[in-house]
């Protein structure tokens, strides 16, 4: 089975080439179209795994940049329902396939597939995305599937025009009041605690803390809240390439990468080169400082605005992890060595990311800052002292007494 993949670049939507998918295995090619390879700004869409060249090229997966416009868990247990209620027809048994069952309007990044010139984009739109004004109608589909009484209306909702991005949590598509595109993501009956409250305050400090972090906004309904965050892989109308910091890396699965790693990628392939190893330096240090323990190289992102240059996204999925549940995660290692996190580690692979000892103080310092006013920027954001307490262990532990005294030397 094969399909056209198209890209849209500077408006255009552009055949990059085909994709061949065994039927009895997982394993994949594709093959630059001709038309794309003679084109002065041709670009890789999967610099790692596969590099501008005629010829096909084999995988023993699905390759990484097209992986990362489907789904993760969540879709895949809104697809897997959907099957069950005959909402959706075939059951889809490859990766191609789950990301195949994707709504082509709000597809994450700029891919897009068909089968051949006649047919159209996969999957085709089933209508238009839901308002933010419908987050209670999302959310209580999205309660249903947990508890399993999902109906194929339900279904049909979630996995409709808003369709869900990647990741593990519930979350669907859903267009703000100017019309762009964002992602709302829901609470789940069994969290041990207000988990979009925890992202917010996360991505308000991060921003204090001089990181470039995705637009969001928490949105209460009814007694929960939701975040909901403006998408970054549109500029109006016009779709932006994206590329996961793991499939940047070409890792292959259970490799957690490393920063100093992904450092490296963002010297071969990156479009502002020192501005953005800074950036990822800084991004460490607030991971650390933060405890944004589900750190893993999909939660880092490079959008593309030059033909054949990676630029670092946003930062997003930021999520404060208090010691209680801080067992259960993982995270990426600071460097290849994979020693314990520590502030010394991270001062230590400053150079890797062109950064002077001065400089990585400094930023160390403003860093520490934001993180210290955590509870005052909470109450700014009017969070509950219930809630607030709850992620007291995640800003008050060791790496930040560790800095303190750093800080003081
Ligand atoms: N603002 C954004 N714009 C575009 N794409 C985004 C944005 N935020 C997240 N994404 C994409 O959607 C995916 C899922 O989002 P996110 O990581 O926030 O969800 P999650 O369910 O919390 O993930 P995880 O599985 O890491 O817990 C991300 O991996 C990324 O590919
Ligand atoms: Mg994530």
């Amino acid at each position: 089975m094969s399909w056209e993949v198209h890209i849209e670049w500077q408006g255009q939507t552009c055949l990059v080439g085909r994709l061949h998918a065994d039927s009895r295995s997982p394993a994949v090619s594709f093959e630059y179209a001709l038309e794309w390879l003679k084109r002065a700004d041709a670009f890789s869409f999967d610099p790692t795994l596969l590099p501008l060249r005629p010829g096909a090229q084999h995988g023993p997966m699905l390759f990484g940049a097209i992986q990362d416009c489907g789904p993760d868990r969540w879709g895949r247990v809104l697809i897997e329902r959907a099957v069950r209620k005959k909402v959706l027809d075939q059951k889809p048994y490859r990766d191609i396939d789950y990301a195949l069952a994707l709504d082509d309007a709000s597809r994450l990044g700029a891919l897009r597939f068909r089968h051949d010139a006649e047919s159209p984009f996969l999957a085709p739109s089933t209508g238009k995305l839901p308002p933010l004004l419908r987050l209670q109608a999302l959310l209580r589909a999205a309660d249903a599937i947990h508890s399993d009484t999902a109906t194929a209306e339900d279904l049909r909702f979630l996995l409709g025009a808003g369709s869900p991005l990647g990741g593990a949590r519930p979350k669907s598509a859903v267009s703000l009041v100017d019309g762009r595109l964002a992602l709302a993501k829901f609470p789940k009956p069994d969290d041990p605690r207000d988990i979009a409250a925890g992202e917010i305050l996360a991505l308000t400090l991060a921003a204090a803390a001089g990181l470039r972090v995705a637009e969001h906004q928490l949105v209460p309904v009814g007694a929960h809240s939701v975040a909901v965050i403006t998408r970054f892989d549109r500029a109006g109308q016009a779709r932006i390439p994206f590329l996961s910091g793991a499939s940047l890396l070409g890792l292959s699965p259970g490799d957690p990468g490393a920063y100093t790693r992904l450092a490296d990628g963002v010297r071969q392939f990156g479009h502002d080169v020192t501005g953005d190893l800074r950036e990822l330096w800084r991004r460490l240090i607030f991971s650390l400082l933060a405890s944004n323990y589900d750190d893993h190289l999909r939660n880092h992102a490079f959008l593309m605005y030059e033909a054949g240059r990676w630029a670092l996204s946003p930062a997003y999925d930021l999520n404060p992890v208090p010691e209680i549940d801080r067992v259960r995660v993982n995270k990426t290692p600071i460097s290849e060595d994979n020693e314990e996190p520590s502030i010394d580690g991270a001062l230590a692979v400053a150079p890797r990311f062109g950064i002077k000892a001065a400089a990585a103080k400094s930023i160390l310092r403003e860093v520490f800052t934001a993180a210290s006013a955590w509870r005052g920027t909470g109450r700014k954001l009017r969070l509950k002292a219930a809630t607030l307490d709850a992620y007291a262990s995640a800003f008050d532990h060791e790496l930040m007494d560790e800095t303190r005294k750093l800080l003081k030397a």
